[in-house]
This record gives structure tokens, sequence and C-alpha cells, in this order.
């Protein structure tokens, strides 16, 4: 039996023999704390968390992990003020125009979770190019939540089953957990195995409600502008010491 707790430090794990997760979301956590700690405005925060984005994800399709699910913008982010909104909204416009340049020959399947019709036309005509250029890849899988909720992805999921109910398409007894897992946006991918927030917060932050209900968690104190591919591999080396039981009781190993 190997139980590994807190203090004891795990053995070094041999990466080539490690289970990966198939879909890994990411809570990119930190940005404005880590333009505060320089003195610099939570703006210039974004930026390098943007940039990061970009290498973590690189990072992630290389590694062959199949699906990443990245937490950019939630439906609560607009609380903020309009000099951060405007410098994020900017950002996303900034990034799809890149991206759609840069990422051309790769086989990243760029798709977007939440609510889009939020965004100006110039973004939305953005997501929409983006989608299209992105639909017949076959490479890793990258969701972008952009004004998204875990709550509000429910919330659009059910009305879109009582539509079906309304119209005679659906029993209200056959609205069941697959129904509703295939009106989400993440209809069709696998639930997330393994979710991981830097900068510290132990807190879903309305990220992936209903998909995260066994997925594991690991919290990294580092902010996600500093986040490096080594933490990543930190954090994919804890998940492998994980002992998954959905519930059931643990085959013996
Ligand atoms: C995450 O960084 C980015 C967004 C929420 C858009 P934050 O801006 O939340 O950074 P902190 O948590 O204030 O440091
Ligand atoms: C979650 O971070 C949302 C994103 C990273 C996009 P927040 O910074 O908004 O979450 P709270 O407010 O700390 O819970
Ligand atoms: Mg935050």
């Amino acid at each position: 039996m190997a139980l590994f707790s807190a203090n004891k430090p795990a053995p070094a794990l041999d990466r080539s023999l490690r289970r990966l997760p198939q879909h890994v979301g990411i809570i990119m956590d930190g940005n404005g704390r880590w333009a505060q700690k320089r003195g610099l405005p939570r703006s210039a925060g974004h930026t390098v968390g943007a940039q990061n984005f970009k290498k973590i994800t690189r990072y992630c399709a290389s590694i062959g992990i199949r699906y990443l699910t990245v937490y950019a913008f939630s439906t609560e982010n607009w609380k903020r003020s309009e000099e951060e909104v405007g410098a994020l909204m900017r950002l996303f416009q900034q990034y799809l125009e890149e991206s759609l340049r840069d990422f051309l020959d790769e086989d990243i399947k760029v798709r977007f979770i939440g609510d889009t019709t939020a965004f100006s036309p110039r973004l939305q005509k953005l997501i929409e190019e983006t989608r299209e250029v992105c639909k017949n890849r076959t490479g890793m899988v990258l969701n972008i939540a952009m004004n998204y909720g875990g709550r509000a992805e429910i919330v659009h999921a059910v009305q879109q089953l009582c539509e079906k109910v309304q119209r005679g398409e659906l029993a209200p007894n056959e609205v069941t957990e697959q129904q509703i897992a295939d009106h989400l946006y993440t209809a069709g991918q696998p639930d997330p195995d393994l979710i991981i927030r830097p900068s510290g917060e132990m807190r879903v932050s309305n990220f992936l409600l209903w998909q995260s209900a066994y997925t594991e968690y690991v919290v990294s104190d580092i902010l996600w502008p500093d986040f490096t591919p080594e933490d990543l591999e930190k954090a994919l080396d804890d998940y492998c010491l994980r002992h998954r039981r959905f519930g059931g009781v643990e085959e013996s190993r």
C-alpha cells in the first residue's frame, strides 16, 4: 500500500510512464496581483498572462493533452472597472487576430464556451472566423471560456431542454444527466480530469460546475503570468498520485 502524505515527499516519477489526464482545465488567475506586485496597472498583468496562455497551450498540445479548457473571462468579471474590462476586450481581439495568423499551421482546434453574444460585433466576427478556420482540425481541443459561468451554462441547457419539452420532443422524465450534459457548451467532450488553479485561491469561481463533479484539483501559489511548463508538469505529477474512486471502491494496485 503506497500512501504519500503532505509531509512525506513523493518519490520521483518516471514522467514517460505517467498517466496523463485527457482533459485539463486551468483557471488563469493572479494577473492583477502579478502587476500590483510590480507597481504596474492590472492590464499589464493581463498582457503577460495572455502571452503565458499561448506558451502553456502549445506545451499542453506538445505533450499529448487531448482537451484543454482555459478560464479567460467569467460572467462575473463584467463587475470590474470599465478600464480593466476594456483592456481585456482589446487583448482578446489582439489574441484572436494573432492566433488566426500564427496558429494557422498548428493543429489546435479552438472552441469558445460561454455566451459570446455579449461581445462587440468585431470580437464576435473574430470568434466566428477562428471557429471556421479550426473546424476540421483533429489535434488538441482548446476551449476558451469567455463570458463563461457554470451556473449560466446549466440555465442555458435547462432552457433548451424546456423548449424541447414544450414542443413535445421530450417527456419530462426523459430529462436525464446525459441530456443535460449534451446541452452544455462542452457536449461530447470528456469531463475534466484535472483543474489547475494558480494564484493560491481555493475556490471554483463558477468554472465547469457540472463537469467537475469528480475532477481532481491542484492549487498552486504561483501567479498565472509566472506559471511555467515545469509548474504544469508538477501539477500533472500530483494528479498521477491521486486515487480516483468516483464514489466506488478502489481496485487494489
Ligand atoms: C485573472 O486574473 C484574469 C481574469 C479574471 C480576467 P485576475 O485579474 O483575477 O488577477 P487577481 O486575482 O486580481 O490577481
Ligand atoms: C476566475 O477568477 C475567473 C478567471 C480566471 C477568468 P476571478 O479572479 O474572477 O475569481 P474570484 O473573484 O477570485 O473568485
Ligand atoms: Mg482573480
